[in-house]
């Protein structure tokens, strides 16, 4: 009998961690076939070899990039590089990134940027939000651009309770944003156990010095998030989940559930077009070549192009897609006047004209 019980418990065990690999190779799009579609204009962007993680640009041209991330989990190809934060000029014929200057009191040797955003105030300052992760921590650092000189001068670092996991980020106000949190927990192996799980535990949360609360929660991994040009709506990828929940944004702040776009691929960063409202997202199509990297088998990279994703029926371009050869593990797509900019997690850039 305690046999029987005990080869019931194995067989009951079995089934359940099959059933988990099965929903996590699903999650993963592990056996996603690629075919390649590439644009006719695009050249890599000197200068980037260790991730172009996130971008955002202004409406002057001006590109700010996050490298250099380091993250549990995630190939690194400068592993003693501490992190920067890029400036590509896109209205130069043959822009080459030049590194913004910190200003001396702010801990570089820890810097490790990721998610970033912009936000221009009312005196036309320029204010640079970046998702940072000093000794695998999240803190949101807040800057100021200095055009003159091409410097950041760093006016604070955020830290709250409820900002454990910190992914991306879009700024609403000179101190105040929403953020994700990509992960309940902020250790590797727990991290790893809770994708393997699929467990829905990821959120959103609002800040700003008065007040700070979850506003959006049960994502399997919450990371892109951004605001439509009227900042009526707020899109946010779940990776793990494939798809971009929209949601209508409160005079109070408080978001509630619009609508879900599902996709067939791992949605990362999302880019919203200030003039057309268009979406871009930045893909993985197989998230198992990503967190499991073999320098003989590469993550490849994918870009959607989403119009008129608050309509019944929004229409999905995939505009490019490469098995790894030219770009792996595209993070983020962002446009500027018929420029297309792919950033990468660890690999490099890539910039096309449309
Ligand atoms: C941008 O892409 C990186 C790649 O994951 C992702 O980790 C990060 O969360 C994204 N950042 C934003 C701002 O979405
Ligand atoms: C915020 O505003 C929305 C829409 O008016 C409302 O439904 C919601 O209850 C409000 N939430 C809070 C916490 O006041």
């Amino acid at each position: 009998m305690g046999k029987l019980l005990a080869l019931a418990i194995v067989g009951v065990l079995a089934a359940l961690i099959g059933e988990r690999l099965m929903g996590f190779r699903h999650r993963m799009c592990a056996s996603r076939e690629l075919k390649p579609k590439r644009l006719p204009n695009c050249h890599l962007i000197k200068g980037i070899e260790a991730g172009s993680e996130d971008i955002d640009i202004l409406p002057n041209g001006l590109a700010f990039i996050s490298s250099g991330l380091k993250y549990p989990g995630l190939k690194s190809f400068a592993p003693d590089k501490r992190g920067e934060i890029l400036l590509l000029d896109l209205k130069e014929d043959d822009p080459r990134p030049v590194e913004l200057r910190i200003n001396h009191g702010f801990d570089l040797a820890s810097f490790n940027p990721h998610g970033i955003s912009l936000y221009i105030g009312d005196d036309d300052a320029v204010y640079l939000f970046v998702v940072n992760h000093p000794r695998y921590k999240s803190t949101v650092e807040l800057f100021k651009f200095v055009e003159d000189d091409n410097s950041l001068v760093h006016l604070k670092t955020i830290k709250h309770e409820l900002l454990a996991s910190v992914n991306d980020i879009v700024a609403l106000g000179p101190d105040s944003f929403y953020a994700t949190n990509d992960h309940y927990f902020t250790g590797i192996t727990l991290m790893l156990l809770e994708m393997f799980l699929g467990l829905a535990w990821t959120n959103v949360v609002y800040y700003s010095p008065q007040e700070v609360k979850e506003v959006a929660a049960g994502f399997y991994s919450a990371n892109g998030i951004n605001i439509s040009p009227d900042g009526k709506y707020v899109y946010i990828a779940d990776l793990l989940d494939h798809n971009i929940h929209v949601f209508e944004k409160h005079a109070n702040l408080s978001l509630t559930p619009l609508k879900v776009l599902q996709l067939d691929t791992l949605v990362d960063n999302i880019s919203v077009d200030p003039y057309t409202g268009d979406v871009w997202v930045g893909c993985h199509p197989n998230g198992m070549k990503l967190f499991l990297y073999d320098p003989e088998n590469v993550p490849g990279s994918e870009v959607l192009h989403i119009q008129d994703i608050l309509s019944k029926k929004p229409t999905v371009t995939q505009v490019y897609i490469d098995d790894g050869s030219v770009i792996q593990g595209s993070s983020v797509a962002t446009v500027y006047d018929n420029q297309l900019l792919i950033g990468t997690v660890f690999h490099k850039g890539l910039h096309c004209e449309l």
